[in-house]
């Protein structure tokens, strides 16, 4: 199992985090002086005692004594056990969190071989490059010279040169004690079977190492300079090279932008450094695979916006297929993806030296977005005026939106599909209501508390990103966000009553309106210790994947979709509804007990 978190490993992290930004994220602070105040978010109060100091990067309340650094917050804030605030952490940073096991000798056999491969892969990645200064890879700098890399981006990406000798590096490194048979066991040498002779892997190539994202050389690519085959060799497995798992080129991209927002994924060594040459410096390759859950997975914890790369040709567009399957379940509100369909003949290399940096990030502009890839998809080679074509048009659309989590892409998606067969949104809505109760029980994971709302329980990517209801959504942004109400319509009918949550809704919306509450603890406190109270902080811990500048218009979406599907109710229905609401202790405004005194009027005639 899991081992112990090395304590340098966390030394590491917090002196990279920044706890201001950590606890800003979550508490409102202003700047006062060298530290920053707000109102603390662990008791109650009204004017602010906690603060956040960057020199000391801790916080601390003199009102009640919390006080802590960024792991410390996260453990009390979102309520974290001490190994997922290390992990959340790391996440933000790209890092895995290494375990060693103090005690399992199995772990600290598996954490010190890992150190020695990587100390041992180091080796090879200086040699290699040493080797490509030096005269013998005058043909390999000539070489990459013809593909039209500077020196910069050959630096950048630690390109080497395996020189043309079967002993070359195994006599290298065997200078440095280094035994054979953990060469081997790397990747570096190859031993035959027969006579069991070892001899280098890699010889007369252009050498690309392959890091991990803390940029450790874990594996290597190379190509030959001329036409011999195979054209690439790369590492073989090795105790930590996973080649479904890595990705070429995203620790060279996270060099260039820590702040990366979205990355393009493509198909070869030579694409990656050929765009980084045009400037392009966040396109990422798969090591001869196609893209798995895993890639995705760990690129949407950097990113919110991926880009496919693909072929123009019938195996790009398969390509394409399956890479379209895997993302699915991932496309949580927020995130993005695209599908870029290169011509015929070309591959990023090839377009991005002959039409340049412009036009190229002009094409991953204009990059299909999901729902439009999975639409012309399945209208493809289908005659859509016959109703045949027509039903199995829709049903491939809809197999695909019963794999996304439930959020605003699947609703948009059933709307447009029900534009374009014509049939009611809502029948689509129901027979995905359908399939779901057909998802075997340990993917429900929502929490007994959320709402039905139009699309019901969902198979989510995970527990932290298990699906909320619309009214739920509505709340947490509110939470997270006070501010917001001022976007909301004036009357509040949109909240649908069947909904488990749209008597907190109402409730909250009017402690807002009021003006009181401006701050998601404030809010917190108000409700504190009822029901409701919990269900607030739930929605509040949750991690709110919508960046800050489209929460505004998240929400009017959201409100939006709820107006138009507002059920129309009978007015005994409405009668009732009002009446339960007021007899629930909720003050009615103006405009509903006015429209009540009307509904009784017109019942008894
Ligand atoms: P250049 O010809 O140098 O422009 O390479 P490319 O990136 O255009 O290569 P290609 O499109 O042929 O292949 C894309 C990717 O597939 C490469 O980056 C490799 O990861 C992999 N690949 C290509 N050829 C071979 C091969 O012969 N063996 C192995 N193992 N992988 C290969
Ligand atoms: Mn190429």
């Amino acid at each position: 199992m899991a081992g112990q978190i090395p304590q340098r490993f966390i030394d590491d992290l917090l002196a990279r985090v920044d706890v201001v930004e950590v606890v800003g994220e979550r508490v409102q602070l202003k700047k006062a002086g060298r530290n920053y105040s707000g109102l603390c978010p662990f008791h109650q109060e009204k004017t602010p005692s906690f603060t956040v100091s960057a020199d000391k990067q801790f916080y601390h309340c003199f009102g009640c004594g919390a006080h802590g650094n960024a792991l410390r917050f996260l453990m009390e804030y979102d309520k974290l056990r001490f190994p997922e605030a290390v992990e959340q952490l790391a996440s933000r940073l790209g890092l895995e969190v290494p375990r060693e096991g103090a005690d399992d000798p199995r772990a600290q056999a598996r954490e010190r071989k890992r150190q020695e491969g990587v100390n041992l892969l180091e080796l090879a990645a200086s040699f290699y490059r040493e080797r490509l200064r030096m005269p013998e890879g005058q043909s390999a700098r000539e070489y990459l010279a013809r593909r039209g890399l500077s020196e910069e981006v050959q630096r950048d990406f630690g390109i080497g040169y395996a020189p043309n000798d079967w002993e070359a590096l195994k006599r290298h490194l065997s200078a440095r004690e280094i035994v054979e048979a953990v060469q081997v066991e790397y990747g570096l040498l190859v031993q035959r079977e027969d006579s069991g002779r070892t001899y280098d892997r890699f010889r007369d190539r252009v050498m690309f190492p392959i890091r991990d994202v803390r940029g450790r050389t874990i594996a290597f690519g190379g190509r030959v300079l001329g036409d011999a085959k195979p054209k690439y060799l790369n590492s073989p497995e090795t105790p930590v090279f996973h080649k479904g798992r890595e990705l070429y080129g995203l620790f060279e991209a996270r060099q260039a932008n820590p702040r990366l927002e979205r990355v393009i994924i493509v198909e070869g060594y030579m694409d990656v450094v050929a765009l980084a040459q045009y400037g392009i410096r966040y396109a990422v390759a798969t090591l001869g695979t196609s893209t798995s859950e895993e890639h995705l997975s760990r690129l949407f914890r950097m990113v919110n916006e991926v880009v496919f790369c693909f072929d123009g040709d019938k195996a790009g567009r398969q390509a394409a297929s399956r890479a379209l399957e895997t993302v699915l379940p991932q496309m949580i509100d927020g995130r993005e993806a695209r599908f870029l369909f290169l011509p015929e003949g070309e591959d990023p290399d090839t377009l991005v030296r002959r039409e340049g940096r412009e036009a190229f990030e002009d094409r991953i502009t204009c990059a299909s977005p999901l729902s439009e890839f999975l639409f012309d998809q399945a209208a493809r080679g289908r005659d859509l005026a016959r109703v045949e074509e027509r039903e199995r048009f829709a049903s491939q659309v809809l197999k695909a939106a019963s794999r996304l989590p439930r959020g605003m892409l699947q609703t948009v998606l059933l709307g447009e599909l029900a534009r374009r067969t014509g049939v009611d949104q809502s029948r689509f809505e129901a027979l995905l209501a359908r399939d779901e109760q057909t998802v075997p029980a340990e993917f429900s994971e929502e929490p007994a508390t959320a709402s039905a709302g139009p699309v019901t329980v969902r198979r989510a990517p995970s527990a932290r990103e298990a699906s909320l209801g619309l009214v739920a959504r509505v709340l947490q942004l509110l939470v997270h966000e006070p501010t917001l109400v001022e976007r909301l319509p004036a009357e509040d009918d949109w909240c649908p009553e069947g909904d488990g949550d749209a008597g907190l809704c109402r409730e909250l919306i009017r402690l807002l309106r009021a003006g009181r509450y401006r701050s998601p603890q404030v809010v917190l406190a108000h409700f504190q210790g009822s029901a409701q109270g919990e269900r607030l902080a739930l929605l509040a811990q949750r991690e709110m994947l919508i960046p800050r500048e489209a929460r505004a218009q998240e929400l009017e979406g959201l409100v939006d979709y709820l107006v138009r599907h507002r059920k129309r109710q009978s007015p005994q229905e409405e009668f009732e509804t009002l009446l339960a609401r007021e007899r629930g202790g909720e003050r009615l405004p103006m405009e509903a007990r006015r429209r009540l005194q009307e509904l009784l009027v017109e019942l008894k005639r």
